[in-house]
């Protein structure tokens, strides 16, 4: 049985591709925990697996066997609905390039997700501005994504991705496209929110976010090493 304490274990998880008569063994036999309110880097060449990972962590995909426990529940198996509903629910995104809608400003970007989830209006509304007043973006929230720089983008996204009160963050290359100084404002941001009890996976190239975090998982050819 899986450990309580832990948001995410993995046990034995494969994920293969069938390519024609070629199998991808994108991902082979991971074990993984992560303990509520740990933050923890994944780190590994391109093509080791990473982003195969965060799919199947973040409910976008399912294992070829394994097991995936997300918050007490097994998750690996699930049917589309249900584990949209999962998504929906226990997990926030961070994205590299954002992902965020133009004709949407600040605020309206924070609300998408409590949309979903069937929020009233005004409650939507009440918490998109409280989150954007915690990533220090509470100047901006009339303005359109292409009114706010690359870092105030991001801001924008790591907000948005706290707006359901999700139990995971997953962030891949959060830092990937801001030039250094922003980038530390975007860590320093993301170790905020572990300050205040969040757990996040942090899927980086970047040798410095790898550091601010309390483990490193190294990938390498679809495995983590040990
Ligand atoms: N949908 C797919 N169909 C077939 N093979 C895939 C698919 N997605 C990924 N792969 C293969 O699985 C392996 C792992 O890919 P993945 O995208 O997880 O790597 P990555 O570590 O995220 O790399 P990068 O750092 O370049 O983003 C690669 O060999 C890739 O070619
Ligand atoms: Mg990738």
């Amino acid at each position: 049985m899986q450990n309580q304490k832990n948001i995410v274990e993995l046990r034995n998880l494969c994920k293969h591709y069938q390519m024609g008569d070629t199998t991808v063994k994108a991902l082979q036999n991971v074990n993984m925990a992560v303990a509520g309110g740990e933050m923890v880097a994944v780190m590994g060449p391109s093509g080791s697996g990473k982003s195969t990972m965060l799919n199947l962590l973040g409910c976008l995909d399912r294992p070829t066997t394994g097991t995936y426990w997300l918050d007490g529940a097994d998750v690996s198996q699930l049917e589309d609905n249900l584990l949209s509903e999962m998504r929906c629910h226990k997990i926030g995104f961070i994205f590299q390039s954002y992902n965020l809608i133009a004709q949407l400003n600040v605020v309206e970007n924070i609300e998408v997700p409590l949309f979903y989830r069937g929020c009233s209006e005004s409650e939507s509304r009440n918490r998109a501005i409280e989150l954007a007043t915690l990533v220090g973006l509470e100047k901006r929230l009339w303005h359109q994504p292409s009114q706010l720089s690359g870092g105030e983008r991001q801001r924008v996204g790591i907000a948005r991705s706290m707006a359901n009160q999700p139990v995971l963050l997953l962030a891949d290359e959060p830092t990937g496209n801001l030039d250094s100084k922003t980038g530390r404002d975007i860590l320093k941001l993301l170790k905020k929110l572990h300050a205040g009890g969040a757990t996040l996976i942090v899927v980086t190239h970047d040798e410095k976010v790898g550091a601010e975090c309390e483990r490193i998982f190294q990938m390498a050819d679809g495995r983590l090493k040990t």
